[in-house]
């Protein structure tokens, strides 16, 4: 007779500060026995953050830690990694959480934090990707999942999603766009992790023992299905 054992889910964080459709992704994948994680919380700095909803809606804690709050960027990250670590996770997910953060610490959340970014990095870093996108008259956009790292939307790239600039794109259109494939990848990286397979220490990147190259895998490889 064999035994099989179910790996436990990893406890996860997840870190708001809008509508939170990418939560709402991990939520369904969750929900869908998709994804081997328990959401222990969801943080928002902002109170009318539209994505707190839809973490109440999954019955999952939520807490609000406003930045305006606190006089600095410092009072406010240590405020913020309390309210986290009271839930020790195991990965913290930025999921559209629109703060810079501070060394401190970003390095000590180091190889257990996750970040999607509206570009193919390492093109497009910061703020209103899509319009930079459409205005430099690239062919390809897309989203990356990236570790964090004290570079802002420059640590190692985990996942990519491709997709065509196409004639008539504006922001919103393009934006659209790319959301769709950020559903895709952010559950499915976070699902990489969750079972093991993705570590990134000693500042190497690794998927089921292996490096990865610079941009990571793209979605549309057969990697990405495996
Ligand atoms: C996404 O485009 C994400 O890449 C960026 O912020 C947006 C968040 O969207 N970091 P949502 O709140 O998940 O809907």
């Amino acid at each position: 007779m064999t035994s099989t054992t179910t790996p436990q889910p990893i406890s996860v964080v997840v870190l708001i500060s809008g509508s939170g459709s990418n939560l709402q992704a991990i939520i369904d994948a969750t929900l869908n026995n998709e994804l081997p994680i328990s959401i222990s919380a969801v943080i928002s700095n902002r109170h009318d953050a539209k994505g707190l909803q839809r973490a109440q809606n999954a019955n999952i804690e939520t807490r609000i830690v406003d930045h305006k709050d606190f006089p600095d960027r410092d009072v406010f990250d240590a405020e913020l990694k309390l309210c986290i670590d009271s839930f020790s996770p195991d990965l913290v997910v930025l999921a559209g959480f629109m703060r810079i953060l501070t060394k401190d610490f970003v390095e000590h959340y180091s190889g257990r934090m996750l970040n999607i970014h509206p570009a193919l990095l390492p093109n497009f870093p910061g703020l209103n990707t899509h319009e930079r996108a459409l205005e430099s008259g690239v062919e390809q956009h897309g989203a990356s999942v990236h570790f964090v790292t004290t570079e802002v939307d420059g640590g190692p790239i985990v996942l990519q999603a491709n997709v065509d600039v196409l004639d008539n794109d504006d922001a919103d259109i393009l934006a659209a766009r790319v959301l769709e494939k950020e559903h895709l990848i952010y559950p499915l990286a976070i699902k990489w992790y969750a079972e093991g397979r993705l570590t990134f220490k000693d500042n190497q990147l690794l998927l089921d023992d292996s490096p990865l190259p610079a941009t990571g895998i793209n979605y549309a490889d057969d990697k990405a299905n495996n």
